[in-house]
């Protein structure tokens, strides 16, 4: 047989017969291309569009395409379909009207590694269901909407004006301060107690959260080298382990009538689902256990701490670029708080125009340009195409926040584009959608939004930013992997109140 194709090759010439392959496999990848799909850019067999992509800029590539073949468009990165969202019309019609088809998620790689049985952002179906009920009831009883939490972000809010405070307005990269607050309010929601900015096992987890976050693999998996790979799984390790040991701490000190945090309820949900078990009658995975729950606590960190840290660093970049914006800001704060206390969420409807800052900020630069990923659940239609079951459906946010037929000047930064014509009072936009929308929309938003607001005033009301004298102003492109964050840029805090 080899002996055959060998003859055959001489007998037709080799550069004939490469021809003749690639041209086959050409003909067979637009065989196998599934009709009525919406357009889309021509890609190449096996890496579709993926070279015309610039890493990093994924949600601006399809932002061009969206303009180019209309606001439902397809495009295959890789072997992978994708189907782009990029209008709030569009958007609505397919997350909301059309729940049941398009709220399932596209289980990305890194998620695989941690595994998703039991998570609240990768699960669906009636899994998913049951996670986000204990989800939210969750951080109600422990986060959001809750006085203990303002005084908690606001504990936190002192060790940062401390590590501010440290640099004695010297030049620094704000990154690891605000991710540890951050992630500090998530780990005493979850674990009932904070970490020292220098615990060295603290800085460790934090280190690897953002390493992974900001690889861009993590949402497109396709092209994972095996560096890559070997060092997702090693991250994915070290995070089970981490949050493992936690959790089997407090099954050692766990006390039903003394419900401390997360855990804690985690622990109380596992043993009322291990006595159901015992009693049969549901589905095996829709039992909670130590697994789902230690999974549960480490999704809730990753959705929950990049996401504002990275939303915090905008602000003080562009606080930094618009010192008029500053100051405006913090004669609110002096207005409305003084400088002798912290702020609380019920400053907040008096402070219209810090409010406008942060909005503006998040239409600006949201950090999650291109939301989580979802998946058809069935083949489906959307304004008048098909779309296959299982293709990956891309919720283009940066689009919608960049769309000149809803913005005026949408390049440009302009918190007044939330304020009434007086200034008095906050107008909300149907078109921000920061937080995503319809089922899956973010869980944490009311949190994520004390967060911002709280650390936000704080910084303001004891500092001023500034860039470092006779450096070039930071790039304010920033750079996405599965966040969009700013590049490391360096800031000065001088002192306005001790
Ligand atoms: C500025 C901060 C944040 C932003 C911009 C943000 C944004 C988002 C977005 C865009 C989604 C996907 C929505 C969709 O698919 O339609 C999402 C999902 C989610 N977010 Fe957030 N988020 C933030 C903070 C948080 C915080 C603090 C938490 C929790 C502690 C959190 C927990 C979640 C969870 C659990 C999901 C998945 C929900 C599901 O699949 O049902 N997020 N977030």
């Amino acid at each position: 047989m080899l002996n055959q194709i060998v003859d055959l090759l001489q007998m037709v010439g080799w550069q004939t017969a490469v021809l003749f392959l690639v041209v086959f496999f050409i003909g067979l990848y637009w065989i196998q291309q599934p009709v009525n799909l919406p357009p889309g850019p021509t890609g190449w067999p096996v890496v579709g569009c993926a070279l015309k992509v610039k890493s990093g800029e994924t949600h601006i590539a399809f932002t061009n395409w969206s303009k180019q073949y209309g606001v439902v468009f397809s495009v295959r990165l890789g072997p992978q379909l994708f189907v782009v969202l990029n209008d709030l019309r569009s958007i609505k019609k397919a997350l909301h009207e059309q729940a049941d088809d398009f709220s399932d998620r596209l289980v990305v790689d890194f998620a695989k590694l941690l595994g998703v049985e039991g998570s609240v952002v990768f699960e669906n179906g009636t899994v998913w269901k049951e996670r986000r009920r204990f989800g939210l009831g969750a951080l109600r009883s422990f986060g959001m909407g809750k006085k203990s939490i303002e005084h908690s972000i606001n504990e936190e809010s002192r060790y940062l004006l401390d590590g501010f405070a440290d640099k004695q307005g010297k030049p620094f990269d704000a990154t690891h301060l605000i991710n540890n607050a951050v992630s500090n309010i998530i780990c005493k929601i979850c674990f009932g107690y904070r970490f020292d900015y220098s615990d060295p096992k603290f800085a460790e987890l934090i280190a690897i959260l953002g390493e992974q976050l900001s690889d861009s693999s993590s949402l497109f998996a396709n092209f994972k080298s095996a560096a890559s790979e070997a060092r997702t799984k090693r991250n994915a390790e070290f995070i089970i382990d981490f949050v493992r040991k936690i959790v089997q701490d407090h099954h050692q000190s766990y006390d039903e009538n003394d419900i401390r945090d997360i855990i804690d309820m985690g622990i109380a949900e596992v043993k009322q689902s291990k006595s159901k078990e015992k009693h049969g009658g549901r589905n095996k995975k829709e039992f909670f256990n130590d697994g789902a729950l230690i999974r549960s606590v480490i999704f809730l960190f990753i959705a929950g701490t990049d996401t504002t840290t990275q939303t915090l660093l905008w602000t003080l970049m562009y606080m930094a670029l618009h010192p008029d914006v500053q100051k405006k800001v913090q004669s609110e704060i002096d207005e409305a708080i003084g400088g002798s206390r912290q702020p609380l969420m019920t400053d907040s409807p008096n402070m219209p125009y810090t409010n406008a800052v942060i909005m503006e900020m998040q239409r600006m630069r949201p950090v999650a340009p291109l939301a989580i990923p979802r998946k058809t659940r069935d083949d489906t239609t959307l304004d008048g195409y098909t779309i296959p079951s299982n293709t990956c459906v891309f919720v283009n946010i940066w689009a919608v926040h960049h769309d000149p037929a809803t913005w005026t000047e949408p390049e440009k930064y302009n918190p007044a584009r939330f304020l009434s014509a007086d200034g008095k009072s906050v107008i909300q936009h149907g078109s921000l959608i920061t937080f995503g929308t319809g089922r899956r929309a973010c869980m944490g938003e009311n949190l994520a939004k004390s967060e911002l607001f709280i650390f936000f005033v704080n910084i303001l009301q004891r500092f001023t930013v500034t860039f470092p004298e006779g450096k070039a102003t930071p790039s304010q492109d920033g750079s996405a992997g599965a966040i969009l964050g700013p590049r490391p840029y360096e800031l000065c805090g001088t002192i306005r109140r001790t």
